[in-house]
């Protein structure tokens, strides 16, 4: 139920991304990254928030691994601004997609939080697809090949020489690398691995909780 769920809902987006973008790769890439970048901080917060009022440690590697790719996903947005810029109408699109798909997300996160991830793990597949045939495009020579802006070369250490090619490979990587992770969270038998109740001045230092 929950795959059909996740499942349809991804189906329901991709439609959108399809009609409204076509093979405007790089619009596309900038516009569902700005989108990309919700569910990760959403779940973050919505964790924190919840290791708070329960008062139990164990939440914080969930917690950081979930801001951790909201950072990437707003870093793939950097990335991409260089390489196409958005028109009038998708800054409009950014800001109502964003107002609506962050009250959306927070409201499924809330009601179950397994959907939720599924939802994400199958929009990064399809990121992953997208990223695949952008890429497919740049190898034919149907989108120029132009030199990867520094902020990527930096962040991923790439060589002066990288090309869009060989970003749009590092960014499907972490595509993947979301996909996975958000699998296994929505995957838990139970909620959380066991967290624990806080004792002071036992275990591990509170910041490896
Ligand atoms: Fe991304
Ligand atoms: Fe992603």
């Amino acid at each position: 139920m929950r795959f059909f769920i996740a499942k349809s809902l991804t189906s329901f987006f991709r439609f959108f991304a399809d009609t409204f973008f076509a093979k405007r790769y790089g619009h596309r890439a900038v516009v569902l990254e700005t989108i990309a970048g919700v569910p990760g901080i959403v779940a973050g917060m919505l964790l924190h928030m919840k290791s708070l009022r329960k008062m139990k440690t164990g939440y914080g590697p969930e917690i950081r691994e979930m801001l951790a790719e909201a950072e990437n996903e707003r870093m793939h947005l950097m990335f991409f601004i260089e390489i196409a810029q958005p028109n009038l109408l998708e800054r409009y699109l950014v800001l109502i997609a964003q107002f609506f798909f962050m009250a959306f997300y927070f409201v499924l996160y809330v009601l179950d939080y397994k959907t939720a991830h599924k939802m994400v793990a199958l929009f990064e597949e399809e990121a992953v697809k997208s990223y695949t045939d952008y890429l497919a495009l740049v190898e034919r020579g149907h989108v120029e090949n132009v030199p990867a802006p520094k902020l990527a070369i930096d962040y991923y250490g790439m060589g002066t020489g990288a090309r869009l090619s060989d970003l749009i490979i590092r960014v499907r990587a972490d595509e993947q690398h979301h996909s996975e992770v958000n699998h296994s969270y929505a995957a838990f038998s139970s909620p959380r691995p066991k967290p624990k109740k806080i004792r002071l001045g036992a275990g591990e230092p509170e910041g490896l909780r």
